[in-house]
């Protein structure tokens, strides 16, 4: 059966539509139930030309600012209570978080806590973690002068990109002349790299021990199906 997934995103939703269109080549066995966006973005109008239906939470803007302290945490339980709200009536298993910008805190995060104790939310991350965490990540390694750079897709933890990595790909960029040269390089391992990871994260046939997650025996059909992505 097809996982039920919901994809959260907040900009460009190149990932998205990679998504998207791993399931329609039935390279990914999962169904996109909702996306949930936190902003006005360009995902959106890949989810309604795709018919998939869209909610959007804002995080509260009196969350934002500093002069109300203890207030974010306030402000965090509300987007999280407001999300598992507009979420509940598409009955996701997983939350695939595909370029959106606002942590999720623990009241989310327990909703969708596994009975393995971690949680079915799934992010990638443009480098190899744990470098570069944060935003901009493209961009920091770049002007780091890294000649290499990569991709991660984890699982989302209590931390800022700290989840237990389920696959990483190395990108070389010493040869790139600008950030945006990068992130094209990026983006295009991102998009075969995220769909082929999900396809067994997905199934949870994976092991979880000291924060290494590796595939479980009897997943080999999982693993069949990485070979359809051209490498
Ligand atoms: C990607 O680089 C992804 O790794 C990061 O945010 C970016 C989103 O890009 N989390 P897009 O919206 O999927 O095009």
């Amino acid at each position: 059966m097809s996982t039920p997934i919901a994809v959260f995103a907040s900009g460009r939703g190149s990932n998205f539509q990679a998504l998207l269109r791993a399931i329609q080549m039935k390279l990914l066995d999962a169904e996109i139930r909702v996306l949930l966006v936190d902003r006005e973005c360009a995902a959106i109008q890949i989810a309604q030309d795709a018919g998939i239906p869209v909610e959007k939470v804002s995080f509260p803007e009196w969350g934002k600012s500093s002069e109300f302290g203890d207030r974010g945490v306030e402000a965090q339980t509300k987007f999280d209570e407001a999300i598992l709200r507009a979420l509940s009536p598409h009955y996701p298993k997983f939350i695939v978080l595909a370029g959106f910008k606002r942590r999720l805190g623990p009241t989310l995060l327990h909703a969708f806590k596994s009975d393995r104790s971690y949680y079915r939310v799934v992010n990638i991350h443009p480098s190899l973690l744990p470098a570069f965490p944060g935003l901009d990540s493209y961009e920091k390694a770049f002007q780091f002068g890294c000649k290499v750079t990569g991709a991660t897709v984890h699982l989302i933890d209590e931390g800022l990109d700290t989840g237990p990595i389920c696959a990483q790909q190395a990108i070389e960029i010493g040869d790139c002349l600008s950030v945006e040269d990068v992130e094209k390089r990026g983006l295009a391992v991102e998009h075969k790299l995220y769909p082929e990871t999900l396809g067994w994260v997905l199934t949870e046939h994976f092991d979880l021990e000291k924060r290494r997650v590796s595939l479980a025996s009897g997943a080999l059909p999982e693993v069949w199906r990485w070979c359809v992505f051209p490498r």
